[in-house]
């Protein structure tokens, strides 16, 4: 049965993949581009945590300003910080810059997967999936829409996280030896679209027939989620400083280590402040409150509150007074983006 799940699957992919722009198309040859491997990385690396529609402007946008990995291996760390704002985990786009610079003093991308798992920012699924979708290597290529898709098909109804083991050692099982990345992307496809959390649409899947989890009835209940942890709350506020008559903002780049680490940002207060604006100003004057933004991390939920201050003198430490008209390209992550909007709305 298992060679035929990977041929059903591959028949599926041919006829429903997803038009990627990172994406060889079905049964195709691997192209014969030496940015190809480069391409397939950044995808891989981007889509982790991250939709496809969220992902496909800034894979335009980085493909556009560094085409191959010698390029991105050159650029200065705060233009890919800076151009990476908005995607969020930010620590891909730290280590993006040093696995370019470790890959360009290779000569280029190793194809082999144990090897592709030495280089920075790059786990067991990544590496899997450069060496079966950039290589044709086989390799068992696990996210979470596969991980859901195989424990359906193999009813495997042990809790996560510890299932992984068992659901990896069973997509083993149906991995084929040829068309390695067409299977990886068929079954990522095949979670996205067809095997979903809620409501899988299981008349539409060419599994269906072989899935054990459908037969025992209720697919959907698998995998079998911990129990959610709740997050904790965190408080603090950020700082519109401007001059000028409301023209230059006051930005800072946040220290390496750390949350949104390197990032343009507002001063803050560390988060350890209130967000009804009475925390500590970094100095005296006549504050205005504007409200406070909502941010999810994934450890933590955040409320920001924003106070507003024109000046005439510059605040203490370094940064940098910004067009407030061109906010727009300060590489701004998500949140401080939220406060800045708040800041403009109340003008
Ligand atoms: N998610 C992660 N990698 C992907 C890919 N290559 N195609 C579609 N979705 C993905």
């Amino acid at each position: 049965m298992t060679a035929s799940i990977s041929a059903l699957l591959l028949d599926w992919y041919d006829r429903n993949a997803r038009d990627l722009p990172w994406r060889n198309p079905p049964g195709c040859a691997l192209p014969d581009d030496p940015a190809w491997p480069y391409r397939v990385w950044l995808s891989e690396v981007m889509l982790q945590q991250t939709t496809v529609a969220a992902v496909k402007p800034y894979f335009a946008k980085f493909t556009a300003t560094w085409p191959t990995v010698e390029a991105l291996a050159a650029a200065p760390e705060d233009a890919v910080m800076a151009a990476w704002a908005g995607l969020g985990y930010y620590s891909r786009a730290r280590n993006l810059v040093k696995c370019a610079r470790a890959v360009t003093v290779l000569g280029g991308f190793p194809a082999r997967e144990a090897e592709l798992r030495q280089l920075p920012g790059l786990g067991d699924y990544t590496a899997a999936a450069i060496a079966a979708i950039a290589f044709g290597q086989r390799a068992v290529v696990v996210d979470a829409n596969v991980e859901r898709v195989v424990a359906r098909l193999f009813a495997l109804d042990e809790p996560l996280p510890a299932a992984r083991r068992a659901i990896r050692n069973a997509a083993d099982t149906i991995t084929p030896d040829i068309r390695a990345g067409d299977f990886a992307q068929a079954m990522m496809d095949l979670g996205a679209h067809v095997c979903t959390s809620r409501a899988p649409r299981c008349l539409l899947c060419p599994l269906s027939e072989a899935c054990l989890g459908r037969k025992a009835g209720e697919p959907e209940r698998l995998p079998v989620k911990p129990a959610r942890k709740t997050v904790p709350e965190r408080r603090g506020t950020a700082f519109w400083i401007t001059r000028n008559g409301g023209t230059e903002v006051w930005l800072v780049t946040r220290p390496a280590s750390g949350m949104l680490g390197g990032m343009r940002a507002l001063p803050d207060d560390g988060w350890t402040a209130r967000a009804d604006g009475s925390g500590q100003t970094p100095f005296a004057g006549e504050w205005r409150s504007l409200g406070a933004v909502r941010h999810g991390f994934t450890h933590a939920a955040l409320t920001l509150g924003v106070l507003a201050l024109e000046t005439a003198s510059n605040p203490e430490g370094d940064g940098t007074w910004w067009p407030v008209a061109g906010i727009g390209d300060a590489g701004l992550a998500t949140l401080f983006a939220k406060a800045a909007q708040l800041a403009l709305a109340a003008d």
